[in-house]
């Protein structure tokens, strides 16, 4: 099997910023090397001593340019890429009146795998490597998300959006049955396949009855080790929507937890609005609160308390929400979760950024140390970037005397041009 030795800088992470030193948790290398073997990263430090302990190795050097692990994103809609940015609505209406008529078009199979093929392609020009999907309720959409991940050779997670409610519209409605079975079925044809892993997953409970979160719930402790992933307390009208349709529920997230939807490998997107029990229940069951905060500003929904949940110990990554979120970017996604902090009186150290763009992302859909890691062992799914893409960026980051200073306006000021390459699986992108 070959080898291939990849030269640059190189920025990974020891541990959690959020809970140790940033010197300790960041490791960051002038002159670095990644060997890859396999698919996998089989050896990392500083070049030489990469370079002299496998001489036969083919290089591909990238000068200055900085190596980390690719990025992940833990939370997107692959079919809403082509109503991105769209204007003017807030949660409910932009549902209405945007999103389900998009959704409507993927019972065309061939639309799906356009769309689908389209959204990884955009992905992968932003230097994400892998994300978790929301589909449609169309298991037509769920294949062509699987099946064009896997010509990428990209290790994702997806599942089938279930919605079985008259909140809905018809076109775009399942049974609790109905769910269960094609989301069984699904789960049968992706789960561990490849680089495939599946979350089942209601798309919130004001779309579903009490019935088919029942269902799904039982298919998840059928099948414990697949994701679980939907919206929690994203918008003020939409928590005051579940009271009504759920009378006798504590709170949003009992909702959930009622059905037996609650969980380590949920993976609730947004989270802001959140009720003191509602925290201490996901925290003591170590689920996954998503942050979109492109969304969060584009819809107008509230400010996350990255800093108070990280800090309370929550397990938290980050994603754009794509099309709610305004963004395939994941440095734009980094910018926005640092210009939300800083509304409640936090900034947030890019070190933090950046890992909860990568390892953190990871942790929340339990592929730590899988993907999001530069570190021996993990896949070789990495990003390489250039510090100095735009004269803007370029002129800010030659004033740089550290690590954090040449990386922190490519954060705040970055795009896909900063991306230079993508490596997947250890293959370079063609
Ligand atoms: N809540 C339920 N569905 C959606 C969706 O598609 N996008 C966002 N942002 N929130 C949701
Ligand atoms: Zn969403």
């Amino acid at each position: 099997m070959t080898q291939q030795l990849i030269l640059g800088q190189t920025l990974g992470f020891a541990a959690d910023p959020f809970h140790a030193p940033i010197e300790e948790a960041a490791q960051h290398q002038t002159r670095g090397g990644v060997l890859r073997e396999a698919g996998k990263i089989a050896a990392i430090g500083a070049a030489d001593d990469v370079r002299a302990a496998h001489p036969d190795a083919a290089v591909t050097d990238y000068g200055d340019a900085l190596i980390s692990a690719g990025f992940v994103d833990a939370h997107v809609h692959y079919p809403q890429t082509g109503i991105i940015a769209s204007w003017g609505k807030r949660l409910i209406d932009w549902l209405n009146l945007y999103t389900f008529p998009e959704e409507a078009r993927f019972g065309d199979a061939g639309y799906a795998a356009e769309v689908a093929a389209r959204y990884l392609d955009l992905a992968l020009d932003h230097g994400t490597t892998s994300m978790a999907s929301y589909c449609t309720i169309h298991s037509a959409s769920v294949d062509a998300f699987f099946e064009a991940a896997a010509a990428r050779g990209m290790r994702v997670v997806a599942g089938k959006t279930c919605m079985d409610r008259d909140t809905a519209p018809e076109t775009l409605r399942d049974t609790a049955q109905g769910a269960y079975d094609a989301s069984a079925a699904l789960i049968a044809r992706w789960h561990g396949v490849g680089r495939a892993g599946y979350a089942i997953t209601p798309r919130f409970s004001p779309t579903s009855t009490p019935a088919q979160l029942e269902a799904l719930g039982a298919l998840w402790a059928e099948n414990p080790d697949v994701l679980m992933q939907t919206h929690l307390s994203e918008q003020v009208d939409e928590i005051e929507w579940v009271r009504g349709l759920y009378p006798q529920a504590r709170d949003y997230l009992d909702t959930y937890e009622a059905y037996g939807l609650l969980g380590a490998r949920g993976v609730y997107g947004h989270a802001i609005h959140l009720e003191p029990r509602e925290k201490d229940r996901l925290r003591e069951v170590g689920a996954g609160l998503v942050h979109c905060p492109t969304s969060n500003t584009f819809i107008g929904s509230g400010l996350f308390d990255l800093m108070g949940l990280a800090a309370a110990g929550q397990r938290v990554g980050l994603a754009t929400d794509t099309g709610g979120g305004s963004s395939f970017s994941m440095l734009r996604t980094m910018a926005a979760a640092y210009e939300v902090a800083q509304l409640s009186g936090h900034a947030v150290h890019p070190a933090q950024l950046w890992w909860l763009a990568t390892e953190g992302a990871a942790r929340v859909l339990h592929l730590d140390g899988v993907v999001g890691a530069l570190r021996v062992g993990a896949e070789a799914d990495l990003v390489v970037l250039d510090l100095a893409s735009t004269p803007a960026i370029a002129q800010r980051s030659a004033r740089a005397d550290d690590i954090w200073g040449a990386v922190f306006p490519t954060i705040m000021m970055g795009d896909d041009r900063a991306v230079r390459d993508v490596w997947v699986h250890g293959a370079r992108r063609q």
